[in-house]
């Protein structure tokens, strides 16, 4: 089965497209990401109408360049994919009209994609994992924990309060005037840094629980650097590294807490599996210490490669493979939305409980 996923919900244009082997092993036979970054970093973060104009000028060439790469053409493509949320509605409605103009002029089946499912299936790029497993994910506008029981089954734990991991990153490099993307440029800042000179406040520590919450250190990192007059090198490397490690700390002490609600819940499961995704799994110190934790724990730790867990359109594919093949596929006037929670049930119970501005939109 090959599957051609779009992707634009958030500052990457991305298209892609994979084969489905019947044992569900995936290939990747094309892929281009397209990112904004440039047009965006005057501004120190995404602008969304900036993002949705860019998204719409190069989605139907990016499509044509990755069957082009794959030296396909639409015939022979199974299914078109697309994320339909959730984004930046704008931005979102750039792929998700592309993918539906390519589903009605080539009579192939639609599937809207939700974009933290991608998230939470692109270890399975890589290789077969079995469900369930434990899922962590941290991106710019989500941290999560879930139990990923099946495709399209998720089951929610936690999340945070108020701001996102990748929000408190990007808005302290924001402050500190590191540049932008925020989240790389602290980790550079970081390397020459020593993470205990400054103290800032542990997020939640101790307390039980699979919620996590940044807005306070965030705060605490920006009085930090407000209170100095003209801050050294030294301060900019320490004050990052700290804000960096408090941030791995507090990801790596909530996720022991869920490992351990996980292997009390399924017992029976051997060698369980921790996959932590999204672009802030691409931190070098918060995958060691996620590592830590996991092989404390007797979990195997799984992430995807660099390029897959930032935003990308393989795993958007992915997820429209996994769902073609199991019968579900969508109609030509499915919505783009801002908002979708992967765990519909949870989201009901426990709606959004913080006040940050992008906190818990899932
Ligand atoms: O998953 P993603 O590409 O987009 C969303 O769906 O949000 O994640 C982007 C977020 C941004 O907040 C970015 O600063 C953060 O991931 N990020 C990082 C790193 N690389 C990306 N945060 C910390 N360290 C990194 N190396
Ligand atoms: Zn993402």
């Amino acid at each position: 089965m090959t599957v051609i996923g779009l992707e634009s919900s958030c500052d990457e244009s991305a298209v892609a497209i994979v084969r489905r082997a019947p044992n569900g092993r995936i290939d990747v036979l094309a892929e281009q990401v397209l990112s904004q970054h440039a047009a965006h970093a005057p501004f120190g973060g995404v602008v969304p109408e900036i993002a949705a104009r860019a998204h719409a000028e190069v989605m139907d060439a990016l499509v044509a360049q990755t069957l082009a790469e794959a030296k396909l053409t639409l015939d022979r493509i199974d299914a078109i994919a697309a994320t339909a949320g959730p984004g930046l509605i704008g931005g979102v409605m750039a792929a998700l009209m592309t993918a539906k103009g390519l589903a009605l002029g080539s009579g192939k089946p639609l599937i809207a994609v939700n974009h933290l499912e991608g998230h939470a299936l692109s270890p399975r790029l890589v290789e077969p994992i079995d469900f369930p497993y434990l899922l962590l994910l941290v991106s710019g506008g989500h941290t999560q924990l879930l139990i990923a029981e099946g495709v399209g089954r998720y089951h929610r734990l936690g999340s945070t309060l108020d701001d996102a991991a990748g929000e408190a990153f990007d808005k302290t490099a924001k402050v500190m005037g590191l540049g932008f993307p925020g989240g790389p440029a602290l980790e550079r800042a970081a390397e020459a840094g020593d993470p205990s000179r400054i103290a800032l406040p542990k997020p939640l520590q101790g307390r039980p629980g699979f919620d996590f919450s940044f807005a306070g250190l965030k705060t605490a990192a920006r009085q930090n650097w407000e209170s100095l007059d003209s801050p050294a090198p030294k301060d900019t490397a320490d004050l990052a590294a700290a804000m960096q490690a408090r941030i791995a700390e507090s990801l790596a002490e909530r996720t022991a807490f869920a490992m351990d609600h996980f292997a009390r819940a399924y017992p029976e499961k051997n060698a369980p599996v921790l996959v932590v995704a999204g672009g802030v799994a691409s931190n070098r110190t918060i995958r060691k210490a996620l590592d830590l934790a996991a092989s404390d724990k007797g979990f195997r730790l799984l992430a995807p490669p660099m390029k897959w867990c930032t935003d990308n359109a393989a795993m958007i594919a992915l997820v429209g493979a996994e769902h073609f093949v199991r019968g579900r596929t969508d109609p030509l006037d499915t919505p783009a939305r801002a908002r979708w929670p992967l765990d519909a049930a949870s989201a009901k119970l426990q709606p959004a409980i913080g006040s940050g501005r992008k906190g818990p939109k899932a």
